[in-house]
């Protein structure tokens, strides 16, 4: 490490550093907490609904039945996405991923946004495409899936939940209640979580006044890396690989000698347990059961010991979301999108927070590099 690296206001990846102040959700690592707004995030997934946790996000309240009925509505009302988003869609490469069809749709729908013209502090403006986001998101991954599979897109049903409707469009069919009710779970599960590396690359973009549609695509390119939300799909494609659980142990354990990071373990902020994939765990495990497909929660769990024991390093939420989502049927490039359709939500909140109380965010680097360079002409220069 050089001497400037040691300096008492750096800190590598900012670990540690405050960067802002929040009402929307709070972490305690050292008793594996999440709440959101106050309420704790297994009775948000065991008693409620994702869309009950949306509105809480981005209302700050849990609703009341007629707040949430109309919410409901107005989602249903919101869900569909203009032709032209379908024709951007179709033009990208059948190889694209659903990441990148996720980042595309959003940005060639924020100008058909009938609050488009407001400016970028309206915060009721904001509210109402808060709400469109959070209703289109699923309609834009689902039936982004059906058109790179050269199918064409749905017409979302009204009466289905955010989790149905993707499952709706992504599969054809009508979903089963089990399928729908673990999606749900995980979506609230995955909706917020303080000031993660996508949320905070979107508090970033709006504080320069840019827009919230920039904001959800730079969230959506930020999550896309396998540190961050990209880790849900290759935790799966690793656990696919060991293939047996008589192949885990001595798997990992190789992988551990050779210092492989093992995808869905390990956090920023969790010392001990991620309550998450707690809760997910134990849903992956009982669907696992039910479904007869109890292979991958045993890979699993022997990656778990293996870690506990030897690093002391125990599983994010995208371990258990991997299996249960491949349990589900769910096509493993569409893991992180669903990380999406849950994530503008917290996104949204933060875009409302952080414009309510602005302000530039642009901290400052230690220069490394050579000082007094003379200036060479072109011709001369080796
Ligand atoms: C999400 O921030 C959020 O809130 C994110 C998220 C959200 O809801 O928004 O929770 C969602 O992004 C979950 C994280 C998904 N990523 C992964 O599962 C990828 C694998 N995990 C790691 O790469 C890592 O744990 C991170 C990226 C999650 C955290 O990185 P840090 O805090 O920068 O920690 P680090 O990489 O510096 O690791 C510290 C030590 C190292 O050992 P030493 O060099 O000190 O000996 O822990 C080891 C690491 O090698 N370590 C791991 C490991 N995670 C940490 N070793 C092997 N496998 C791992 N997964």
């Amino acid at each position: 490490m050089s001497a400037t690296t040691t300096h008492p206001n750096y800190s590598p990846g900012l670990e540690g550093v405050i960067g802002g102040v929040t009402t929307i959700s709070e972490i305690v690592s050292e008793t594996s907490t999440l709440i959101y707004r106050g309420y704790d995030v297994d009775e948000l997934a065991s008693h409620g609904t994702f869309e009950e946790t949306a509105y809480l996000l981005l209302y700050g309240k849990l609703p009341n039945r007629s707040e949430l009925d109309a919410f409901i509505k107005t989602l249903s009302d919101e869900r569909e996405v203009p032709e032209q988003v379908y024709t951007a869609l179709k033009q990208l490469p059948k190889n694209c991923h659903p990441m990148d069809i996720a980042k595309v749709g959003f940005a060639v729908y924020g100008p058909y946004d009938p609050d488009y013209a407001k400016v970028a502090t309206d915060q009721e403006a904001n509210r109402r495409k808060a709400v469109r986001i959070l209703a289109k998101a699923s309609t834009i991954v689902g039936n982004g899936h059906r058109i790179r599979q050269g199918q064409e897109p749905l017409k979302p049903k009204p009466e289905h939940t955010i989790a149905q409707n993707f499952l709706y469009l992504m599969s054809g069919n009508e979903p089963d209640a089990k399928t729908a009710h673990v999606l749900d779970s995980s979506l609230t599960l995955y909706a917020e979580h303080g000031y993660n590396a996508s949320t905070f690359a979107c508090r970033v973009t709006v504080a320069t006044l840019s827009d919230i549609y920039s904001g959800i695509v730079t969230g959506i390119g930020t999550l896309k890396g396998p540190l961050h939300g990209g880790a849900n799909e290759e935790a799966m494609k690793m656990i696919m690989e060991i293939g047996e659980p008589s192949k885990a142990d001595a798997w990992i354990r190789d992988a551990l000698a050779t210092k492989k990071k093992i995808m869905g373990f390990g956090h920023r902020e969790y010392k001990k347990r991620d309550p998450r994939a707690i809760y997910l765990t134990k849903i992956a495990k009982e669907l696992a059961v039910e479904k007869g497909q109890t292979k991958w929660s045993e890979i699993a769990d022997i990656l778990e010991n293996v870690m506990e024991t030897e690093k002391g390093i125990y599983p994010n939420v995208d371990f258990p979301a991997a299996y249960a989502y491949y349990v589900l049927g769910i096509p493993i490039d569409l893991y992180t999108p669903i990380f999406v359709i849950a994530r503008v939500s917290g996104w949204s909140a933060h875009v409302l927070e952080q414009l309510a109380n602005n302000r530039l965010i642009r901290p400052a680097c230690i220069y490394e590099g050579p000082q007094s360079a003379d200036w060479i002409p072109v011709d001369q220069r080796k």
